[in-house]
C-alpha cells in the first residue's frame, strides 16, 4: 500500500526512548527543553515552547495574545478544523475567508479585507501543503487594522519562512506529519513575553515546575492564571530531538517527489492541476491535485484504492460541518467549495520513490 503519509521511524528512535525509559524521568523535564532550544534554533528563532499537541499550541497563541470573548478572528476554511476550534476555545469567533484562488489555496487577504468588522482581532493564516503564505503582505495588513497574526504551521516545519513575521506560531509533531513525536506540538512567539505566557499556559500557570520540586528547588508552588494540561513529555521530546536532525533532508527528499510527480502530471495528466504552480519554496507537506470539474472523485479514490493506492482529500471546508453550520449557517465560500470539490490528495513523504511516484501518476491517467 502506498500511504499519502509515513513516519520514518529508526533505531535511533528506539534507543532515544530506551535512554528516556532507563532514566527514569518521563514528564517534562531536560529533554522537552533541548528540545525546544534545539527546535527554535533550526528556525531562527531565540526560544520556542513544547506543547502536546498544535491544537493546544493555537489555544495558547490565541490566548496569550489576549484574544477572548466577542472578538473575531479571521481564519480560511480550506484547513484542519483546529483551526477555528481553538478560536472557539479562547471564546472568541472564527470568521470564515475563502481561498484567494484555484491555483493559490491560501487564506484570502481581498476576502479578509470585505470581513473585517470592528470586532476583527486576528488573523490564523495556515501554510496549505507546506506552502507559506506571503507573510510580508500579511503583516502590512495585520499593522494596517492593528491585527494579532498567527501562523498556523503544522504543514511548514523547517520551513525558513515560517516564524519570522507573524506574532506567534504553532507547529505540528502528529503522525502524518512532516517529523514526529506521535503527537506533539511547539509554539513560537515574536515577543519573549508572550513565548513565557504560553510557557506558564501550559502548566496550569503553575509558577513551580515538578522536575524543579523534585530537586528541591522549589517546594510548593503559586497558580497565578486560569492554565491547561498542554505538556509534552520526555520521551516525544526525544524522539523529536532524532526526527529534528532529519527534518531538513526529508523536506528536500519531499521537493523532489513532488516537483517529480508536478512535471508527469503536467506531461500526461492535461486535464489534472497542481496548485501553487509558481512557488518554489515548501515543506512539501501534501500533494495536492485538482481533477478535471465532474470528474467522479469517489469512484477515482476506490480504483487507485484497489491498485494499492491510498488518497485523501485536504479538507473538507469547516464551514460545511454540521457544527459550524449550525452557527454560521450563512457562511458560503465559492472558491473553497469548488477547490473542495476537485481536491485530490496523493501519496507524498520520505519513503517513496519516483517509481511509486510515477506508477501512482500512471494508475490516476488508467482511471480517468
Ligand atoms: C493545518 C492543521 N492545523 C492544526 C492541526 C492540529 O494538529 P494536532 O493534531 O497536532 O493538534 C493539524 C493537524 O492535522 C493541521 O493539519
Amino acid at each position: 500500500m502506498l500511504s499519502i503519509a509515513q513516519p520514518v521511524l529508526c533505531q535511533e528512535e528506539k534507543e532515544a526512548l530506551s535512554s528516556v525509559i532507563d532514566s527514569g524521568w518521563l514528564t517534562m523535564g531536560e529533554r522537552v527543553v533541548a528540545f525546544e532550544r534545539a527546535f527554535a534554533k533550526l528556525h531562527g528563532a531565540e526560544d520556542a515552547v513544547a506543547v502536546n499537541s498544535c491544537t493546544a499550541g493555537l489555544h495558547l497563541c490565541l490566548a496569550a495574545l489576549g484574544i477572548g470573548p466577542g472578538d473575531e478572528v479571521l481564519v480560511p476554511s480550506l484547513t484542519f478544523v483546529a483551526t477555528a476550534n481553538a478560536v472557539c476555545y479562547v471564546g472568541a469567533i472564527p470568521v470564515f475567508v475563502d481561498i484567494e484562488a484555484e491555483n493559490l489555496p491560501h487564506i484570502s487577504l481581498k476576502d479578509s479585507q470585505k470581513k473585517l468588522t470592528r470586532q476583527t482581532r486576528g488573523v490564523i493564516v495556515m501554510h496549505y501543503g507546506g506552502y507559506p503564505v506571503d507573510m510580508t503582505s500579511w503583516r502590512s495588513f495585520c499593522d494596517a487594522y492593528g491585527l494579532r497574526l498567527i501562523e498556523d504551521a503544522a504543514h511548514a516545519p523547517g520551513l525558513e519562512q515560517v516564524g519570522k513575521l507573524s506574532d506567534a506560531t504553532a507547529f505540528s509533531f502528529f503522525t502524518n506529519k512532516n517529523m514526529t513525536t506521535a503527537e506533539g506540538g511547539m509554539v513560537m512567539a515574536a515577543e519573549s513575553k508572550t513565548l513565557e505566557k504560553m510557557r506558564r499556559l501550559r502548566s496550569h500557570a503553575m509558577t513551580s515546575s515538578t522536575l524543579e520540586r523534585h530537586r528541591g528547588h522549589a517546594s510548593s508552588y503559586d497558580v497565578t492564571m486560569l492554565g491547561y494540561n498542554y505538556r509534552l513529555d520526555e520521551l516525544r521530546a526525544a524522539m523529536g530531538m532524532v526526527q529534528l536532525a532529519r527534518l531538513l533532508e526529508w523536506n528536500e527528499r519531499r521537493r523532489q517527489l513532488s516537483n517529480f510527480y508536478r512535471r508527469l502530471i503536467y506531461q500526461s495528466l492535461p486535464l489534472v492541476s497542481v496548485p501553487f504552480s509558481g512557488e518554489k519554496a515548501s515543506a512539501a507537506h501534501l500533494q495536492v491535485v485538482l481533477l478535471p470539474r465532474g470528474a467522479d472523485r469517489a469512484r477515482i479514490m476506490n480504483g487507485l484504492q484497489e491498485s494499492g493506492i491510498q488518497t485523501s482529500i485536504h479538507y473538507p471546508p469547516i464551514h460545511c460541518f454540521s457544527y459550524y453550520r449550525s452557527r454560521f449557517a450563512e457562511v458560503g465560500l465559492p472558491n473553497t467549495e469548488e477547490f473542495f470539490s476537485k481536491e485530490l490528495t496523493l501519496p507524498l513523504h520520505p519513503l517513496l520513490s519516483e517509481d511509486d511516484c510515477a506508477f501512482v501518476v500512471e494508475t490516476l491517467k488508467k482511471i480517468l
